[in-house]
């Protein structure tokens, strides 16, 4: 589904993603955590060209793009491959819960009003924020507005979400609801999940794999139980001692 292959981005003379190479099979759910400044936001921004990579190539859905000759046309045909979600929500604030979901749906999908409302009501119903529906986001949790902005994903239907860590705007006592509609959509669907998270929890429960990043390069690959119990590199070791305790 997703195909990473010798991407690199630089600003000026920083060199912030070296040489990444990944492939993320339809319907896996990877998990991406590393230190901070490591280039985790870059990467996930590369996947949806909100960055051009310098250097590389990356295909989702079989569509693919090469950085070398990158059109305009190109980079928005890409971006509607993969939805993403980010951490501070990206609400229209003067739109209300119901109109945030149905408005994405007849701008991109051009799905007509009434069957827009039908689909995002049960997205809501899905997501427990029906009685929400004409709220406006101001009057959201912070919790709730994340779950509105996933359930805008939803209503997308993209194959591939991309979390850039959804929870860390988040008071402690709402992080458990937003990772729980997240677990559903990776139970429920289909769908291709990258998730950049601070939540190593989450991550050793909901993902197929687990990916460690540090200083621009994918450090190590394992399945959560390697990758949390016997980690092959020293550094994912001295992260995991830091993180975990
Ligand atoms: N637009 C930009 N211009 C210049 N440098 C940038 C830009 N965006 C990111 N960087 C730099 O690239 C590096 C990687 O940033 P990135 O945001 O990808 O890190 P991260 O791993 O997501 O960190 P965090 O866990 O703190 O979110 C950092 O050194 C950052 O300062
Ligand atoms: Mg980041």
């Amino acid at each position: 589904m997703i195909r990473i292959e010798n991407l690199s981005k630089n600003y000026g003379n920083l060199q912030v993603l070296k040489n990444i190479s990944l492939q993320i099979a339809a319907g896996e759910t990877v998990a991406i955590v590393g230190p901070s400044g490591t280039g985790k936001s870059t990467l996930l921004r590369c996947l949806n060209l909100l960055e051009t990579p310098t250097e590389g190539k990356v295909a989702i859905d079989g569509l693919s793009v090469d950085a070398n000759h990158l059109t305009q046309k190109e980079i928005y045909a890409f971006r509607r491959k993969s939805t993403m979600i980010f951490q501070d929500f990206c609400l229209f604030n003067n739109k209300t819960v119901l109109q945030n979901i149905t408005l994405a749906m007849q701008v991109v999908q051009k799905i007509d009003r009434v069957q827009a409302e039908g689909e995002a009501e049960e997205i809501l119903r899905q997501i427990g924020l029906l009685e929400k529906r004409n709220n406006y986001p101001g009057t959201l949790s912070g919790g709730q507005q994340q779950r509105v902005a996933i359930g805008r994903a939803m209503a997308l239907k993209s194959k591939v979400m991309l979390f850039d860590e959804p929870t860390s705007a988040l008071d402690p006592c709402l992080v458990g609801e937003v990772l729980s509609v997240i677990k559903s959509i990776t139970q429920k669907h289909n769908t291709t999940i990258v998730i950049v998270t601070h939540e190593m929890r989450f991550a050793r429960d909901v993902a197929d794999r687990v990916i460690y990043m540090d200083e621009g390069r994918i450090v190590e690959t394992a399945s959560p139980e390697v990758f949390f119990t016997s980690p092959a590199e020293q550094r994912t070791r001295e992260f995991l001692q830091y993180y975990m305790n």
